[in-house]
């Protein structure tokens, strides 16, 4: 492990497309980072393997079902250890990930949730079942969160939400589109945040809410680094 000085290893975990997978890495591609890819975790083949493939990411894969979970964890923590990872990135996985796992990687692990935590998480609250419930709701906002990952679905510390108004005639699948694209803005963005708090040994600031109010069009003017961080997390 690097511990505390950087650049960190990071891996990713994911069970599907890996569309944030590909975010976080051209992220790191695309300029001097604090950290890198150096694994992608999956528990079953999905899209993902093949965006690990082209960007040369090692990829492992660790199966689930039907399997202890004392088992899980002991292989994710020799693959991790392995691998000399420094943070975890849960980026669309699937699966419960094993308290020995969080425990280990406390303060270093972090998940990505396409709604606005505390509302619409918890067991069962994963892809377009998310959507569908806000949908349905009246909450007059749609958005991402980025947390700390507890033995908890969706509890763990908020590290950063990233708002916007909601338009009522938005369809669930209207909505996901628009929430992806600012989950491949907001995770990348999160990670460069943990990483300058690890280099510095302060915990890190909550990264406040943007709220853009009505256009898409101005989150993709704003540039990630003109989201403001204040709030000290709890
Ligand atoms: C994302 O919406 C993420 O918030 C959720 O699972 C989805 C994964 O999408 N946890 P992708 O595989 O990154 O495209």
């Amino acid at each position: 492990m690097t511990r505390g000085r950087g650049p960190f290893r990071v891996a990713v975990f994911a069970s599907g497309g890996g569309s944030n997978f590909q975010s976080l890495i051209n992220h790191v591609s695309s300029g001097d980072r604090a950290w890198s890819i150096d694994l992608l975790v999956m528990n079953r083949e999905g899209g993902a393997l093949r965006r690990a493939r082209s960007a040369g990411v090692p990829v492992h894969i660790i199966p689930t079902k039907d399997r202890e979970m004392s088992e899980i964890a002991q292989d994710t923590l020799r693959v991790l250890d392995e691998h000399a990872i420094d943070i975890v990135l849960l980026a669309g996985y699937l699966r419960f990930v094993p308290s020995e796992v969080t425990s280990r990687f406390s303060g270093r692990i972090l998940n990505i949730h396409p709604a606005l935590l505390p509302e619409f998480g918890g067991p069962g609250m994963y892809g377009m079942n998310v959507h569908r419930a806000v949908a349905d709701s009246e909450s007059t906002k749609i958005g991402a969160t980025i947390h700390f990952v507890s033995d908890l679905y969706d509890e763990g510390a908020i590290l950063g939400q990233w708002r916007m108004s909601r338009r009522p005639e938005d369809s669930a699948e209207e909505i996901a589109a628009k929430v992806l694209k600012i989950e491949h803005r907001l995770y990348p963005a999160a990670v460069d945040h943990l990483c300058d708090a690890l280099i510095a040994d302060t915990r890190p600031v909550r990264m406040v809410d943007v709220d853009v109010k009505n256009s898409f069009e101005e989150h993709r003017r704003k540039s990630s680094t003109s989201i403001k961080l204040t709030e000290e997390i709890q």
